[in-house]
């Protein structure tokens, strides 16, 4: 869910509207507003896309100078008006994101205390719990305080009650929160890109800490009401970043980013002249992320490189798009620094009690850096005492916080729900790793290394040659809408890749699609290939290559429609498939950042083909940061 709030003499609709849009990315099933107006609170809510409200709002007055608004992604009870937020009990107005998890209990509670429950959310009940309180306290501040006691879960809220029209108070404890501040005015939002245009500096709420605002002022106090000290921070963005500039949709602008966010993403780490990589600034030893760029970068480099050397085996953690990067990361790591690797779905290790024997390194990766799963299982790590490496996009995320380490995917803010950029970026920035950590280790020597670094630095040109050839991946897209299933298979890094471009299908064009390492092909997925299955092999010319090609003839004499994806002109490819889509020649470090692109853009064009919303698919959510 987005939350947005805003107290100043602006009015509090156009900011919380625009300031909704920017979040629409976080849940966008229904939302709602309410502004204070002269003492009384209006509310409007709609169900459905954030266009919904907006065009309830059309002739809609509004004065004031206070306001809150959402954008839901449902958890607890159906998308529908009554469960939109805000939430108002006896001139509470609230808005919620996470969950609670004692909710039945409180449930029970007010009803039997006679309340009036309006909805099926376990949100409304807090606004119930705050209007009891306040009855007694007359203080917002005190009345949310006492509140907190009473609920369980991750939850973050933001408060205003109609007595006291200058006051906002918002509690975060799971989702993030952000406070914006501005000149004689103040914002709250559950992330920096719906306040970027308003200001640049900001303050962000850590676990169990409380925001109250108070006109101009904002002071902060943890969630037992002691005062403490934030830290401002300021954020160099400019707003440009989060528009579409021309394109048709956010997930387009994305893909063609590609070639700039793998620069960035290696810009840092990489010498283009003597052909090394040296990670710069990770802050293994205790720094505050605010203060990474202050480091003395050889020292951290040597410190980087001790930590390496020490550890003898390494975790990898994620979920989603960010999970099918890590596989990638296990073959490069392995084969380039051989070291044992484990990947795992942050929602599986987190509740296997697995087992994190002493020198190991638990990486995860994340676009956003709030993933409720993926922060969990970091957390977790840590107290079992494994060290912890952050690769994530958004820099000051909870979970680039938290690890003791940080490297950062730097492909610029990414809205399009189905991640790419993000995607590609942390394969640069996992070759880079994977690069340092072999040296650090002494499996790689150096000519090696030029060679793998000579090829992670092609793979920007190389991404504009693939994007050149967007016509034939349409072209093909257009001939996949008749398929009744879609078998995407690959080998070697191709197989993880394989299955980051089933979950596009799935994701943008709701067909089903399912990623197979091309050699399980006979132990099942071939009972299902008729002349209506689509096989999309990923095969480029590597040492696997005729093996694929082999799968392919299989899959070929059952029937099966056969799209490739190959290395350069390749007759053969041509000849067995109904659309060949050829790639630059690569080194098979970084061919995956190749291959994925007509994955991605194949997806892309069937799914605008069929008239679906592509940057925001249904029922999905970018930021999940519920569990
Ligand atoms: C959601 C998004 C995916 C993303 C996944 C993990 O499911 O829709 O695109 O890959 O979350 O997100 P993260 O921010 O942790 O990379």
């Amino acid at each position: 869910c987005g939350i947005v709030g805003y107290l100043g003499p602006q009015s509090p609709k156009d900011i919380i509207i625009s300031g909704l849009k920017k979040l629409e990315y976080r849940g966008y099933d229904s939302a709602g507003i309410a502004i204070l107006d002269q003492g009384k609170t209006k509310r409007v809510r709609a169900q459905g896309k954030l266009k919904a409200l907006e065009d309830k709002l059309v002739g809609e007055k509004f004065d004031g100078h206070l306001g809150i608004g959402h954008t839901r992604w449902a958890t607890h009870g159906k998308p529908s008006e009554r469960n939109a937020h805000p939430h108002q009990v006896r001139g509470i107005n609230l808005v919620h994101n996470g969950i609670i998890e004692n909710y039945l209990d409180i449930r029970e509670e007010l009803l039997a205390q006679g309340a009036d429950i309006t909805s099926d959310t376990d949100s409304e009940l807090v606004a119930h719990l705050i209007a009891n309180e306040v009855e007694i306290t007359k203080d917002l501040f005190q009345a949310v305080e006492r509140t907190l006691g009473k609920l369980r879960g991750a939850f973050s809220i933001l408060v205003m009650w109609e007595q006291q029209p200058d006051r906002l108070i918002a509690f975060k404890d799971g989702p993030p929160l952000v406070v914006g501040l501005g000149e004689k005015e103040m914002f709250v939002a559950s992330d920096v890109q719906a306040l970027i245009q308003y200001t640049k500096k900001f303050v962000y709420l850590e676990d169990r800490e409380i925001a109250d605002i108070k006109g101009n002022e904002v002071k902060f106090f943890s969630a037992n009401g002691f005062p403490i000290q934030k830290k401002v921070v300021e954020l160099n963005w400019n707003p440009e970043m989060v528009e579409k500039q021309g394109f048709a949709h956010y997930m387009l602008k994305e893909i063609y980013e590609q070639p700039r966010a793998v620069a960035s993403a290696i810009e840092p780490h990489v010498n283009p002249e003597t052909f090394s990589v040296a990670l710069k600034n990770v802050g293994f030893g205790g720094v505050s992320v605010q203060k990474l760029d202050e480091l003395d970068s050889k020292a951290d480099w040597a410190k980087t490189q001790e930590m390496f050397k020490g550890i003898e085996r390494v975790f990898i953690i994620a979920c989603g798009t960010s999970f099918y990067a890590g596989l990638i990361g296990k073959y490069l790591f392995e084969q380039l620094a051989r070291i044992p690797v484990e990947v795992d779905i942050a929602s599986e290790f987190r509740y296997r009690n697995p087992v994190i024997p002493p020198k190991t390194l638990v990486m995860t990766i994340s676009q956003s850096g709030e993933t409720a799963d993926t922060l969990a299982a970091i957390r977790m790590a840590k107290e079992m005492g494994a060290t912890t490496l952050s690769v994530c996009n958004v820099r000051n995320s909870t979970i680039d916080r938290e690890a003791h380490g940080h490297l950062y995917m730097n492909s610029g803010p990414e809205i399009g729900v189905a991640s790419t950029k993000a995607f590609t970026s942390t394969l640069a920035v996992l070759n880079c790793i994977a690069i340092a950590l072999g040296r650090t280790r002494g499996a790689l020597d150096e000519k090696t290394e030029a060679e793998l670094v000579k090829s992670i630095m092609a793979v920007p040109s190389q991404m504009e040659g693939v994007l050149a050839f967007d016509k034939y991946f349409e072209e093909a897209a257009s001939g996949l809408k008749l398929f009744r299933g879609f078998l995407y298979m690959g080998r070697g890094t191709s197989y993880p890749i394989a299955m980051e471009g089933a979950l596009k299908l799935k994701e943008l064009a709701y067909m089903h699609a399912e990623g197979y390492a091309a050699g399980e092909m006979k132990h099942g997925p071939l009972a299902l290939i008729d002349e209506r299955m689509a096989i999309v092999m990923v095969a480029p010319t590597d040492h696997l290559y005729e093996k694929t090609i082999s799968n392919l003839e299989e899959a070929r004499a059952r029937g099966g429609k056969i799209i490739s994806i190959g290395t350069g002109d390749n007759e053969k490819l041509r000849a067995i498939s109904e659309y060949y889509l050829a790639m630059p020649k690569a080194h098979w470090t970084t061919h995956a950042l190749l291959s994925v692109i007509p994955l991605q853009l194949m997806s892309y064009h069937l799914a605008c083909s069929l008239g679906y919303d592509v940057d925001q698919p249904r029922n999905l959510a970018k930021s999940v940061t519920v569990e």
